[in-house]
């Protein structure tokens, strides 16, 4: 039987750091909650795997559809991996004024720290599931994206920076359906040296 055996390596939730239970305007259960749908997403990208690595290549045609819906449903949880591991990283922090060289991108590339922080926010308003600030390599600047879902849209060759998930799971619990007010404390809790040791890992220079 010829398989995609290779496809089935698993990977563990990261673990969330205790700072995140202790956010300001963000409460330590809303956290859990969503800590927890982060923990699934993790789940199911493992089980999507380790279904693909058993689909039998020999079978007729429909085996193309199965791995169609598969590697679509793994899109979505690579995503949910992907950005809730950003989002978590990046909060637990006293938020502010950018320091530092993500400070210095800001300020080159959208004219002050308030412009990005509208931008974003207006972004997180317009979106469904997600705002994004990334470095794009082929540009050469940081750009504020929207995603609608955890599989949409990802710019290709742009590394997220700054991950903010409008998810009405982010905010119900404690703000209902004023998702300006937790935008807001997302804002609050943002640790920046988190964000300027991966601008340093990834090399990007200001
Ligand atoms: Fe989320």
């Amino acid at each position: 039987m010829s398989t995609l055996a290779f496809n089935a390596v698993e990977i563990a939730p990261r673990e969330l750091k205790p700072s995140l239970l202790e956010l300001d305007g963000i409460s330590r259960a809303s956290v859990e909650a969503h800590y927890k749908l982060y923990q699934g997403y993790v789940n199911k990208r493992n089980e999507i795997l380790a279904k693909l690595a058993e689909v039998d290549l020999s079978a007729a045609n429909q085996v193309y559809s199965e791995i169609r819906g598969l590697k679509v449903d793994l899109s979505f949880a690579v995503g949910g991996v992907k950005n809730h591991e950003i989002y978590f990283e990046h909060l637990g922090g006293d938020g502010g004024p950018a320091a530092g060289a993500i400070g210095a991108l800001i300020e080159r590339d959208f004219g002050s720290f308030d412009n990005w922080k509208t931008d974003l926010k207006a972004t997180g308003m317009a979106g469904r599931g997600w705002a994004w600030t990334a470095y794009d390599w082929d540009e050469g600047r940081l750009a504020n994206y929207i995603g609608d879902a955890q599989n949409t849209f990802p710019i290709w060759n742009a590394a997220p920076l700054v991950a903010l998930d409008v998810y009405e799971h982010a905010y119900f619990l404690d703000y209902q359906t004023d998702r300006a007010s937790y935008i807001d404390a997302f804002f609050r809790n943002l640790d920046w040296n988190v964000v300027n040791d991966w601008i340093s890992s990834y090399g990007i220079r200001a």
